[in-house]
Formats: C-alpha cells, structure tokens, sequence
C-alpha cells in the first residue's frame, strides 16, 4: 500500500489560485494515482498534529512508501520533518508548482534532507511521477 498524504489548503485545489495549482482537485489527483498503483490510501488534514500520527501510524500498519504533499508544512515543519525521518520506508516529496521558481520562503524545504525523491513543478502529472518513483524505489 502507498501511503497519499496532503497537507494544509490542499483540500482547497481545484478552486485554489489555478495559475499556480492547476485546476486538478484532491480527489482528481488521488485519482491519479490510483491509475498508476491500484493500492493508494489517501490521508489529507489541516492540521500538523493529525499529519505527523498518521506518519507515526504508518510505521506499522502496511505502508510500503509514502508520498507527501506537505503544503506550507514544507518549509517550516520540523515535527513532520521527524516523523517522516522515523519512518524506513521509500519517501517521495511532491508538490505541484515549482517551488524553486516562487517566493523565496517556499524555495527551501525541511523535509527533502529526509526524503529519497523530491518532485517540483510538474503540476498533477507530478502525481504520476511520484507514484512511480516509489514503486522503482520498492524495485517494482
Ligand atoms: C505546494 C507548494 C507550497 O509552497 C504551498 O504552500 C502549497 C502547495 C505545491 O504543491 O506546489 O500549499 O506544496
């Protein structure tokens, strides 16, 4: 199972600023993933603490790879920045806009020192590319 996580306002795609996000929502790009990986189990909060148990929850409950869409989280959180570097499965950052390209807060992400892949930049196909870096990181 491939763990689908998404982080704060990401609930809010689809209507959320479309020149940066698309017009893709949550449960198309859950979709999106599914196509690629049959078993993807989606968890999305607004809230760090929910994120950061069900990372802890991951450690034990079947997940083979995780991949994160942490939100704003990305730059600051060092609690999901933790959580995440507990946990030995494959990690895959992804985020649909490119970050590197945007304002200088969103340039820098805590959580990539404790990930295997980070993808930026490639809007909902990004999805497609992060299921399949973890199942080529699982030897699949
Ligand atoms: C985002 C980029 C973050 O900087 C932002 O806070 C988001 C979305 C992305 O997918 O491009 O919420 O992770």
């Amino acid at each position: 199972m491939i763990l689908l996580v998404h982080g704060p306002n990401l609930s809010q795609l689809g209507s959320r600023d479309p020149a940066v996000y698309g017009t893709a929502t949550l449960a198309d790009l859950v979709g999106i993933a599914r196509e690629e990986h049959p078993r993807v189990d989606s968890f999305a909060s607004e809230s760090e603490g929910e994120l950061v148990a069900r990372l802890h929850a991951a450690r034990t409950d079947g997940t083979h790879a995780v991949v994160i869409n942490p939100g704003a989280l990305t730059h600051y959180s060092y609690s999901l920045r933790d959580a995440l570097e507990m946990l030995t499965v494959p990690k895959v950052e992804v985020h649909l806009s490119q970050t590197a390209a945007r304002e200088p807060f969103r340039r820098h992400s805590v959580l990539s020192p404790v990930v295997d892949v980070t993808i930026t930049g490639a809007g909902a196909f990004g999805y497609r590319l992060a299921v399949r870096a973890a199942l080529h990181l699982l030897g699949r």
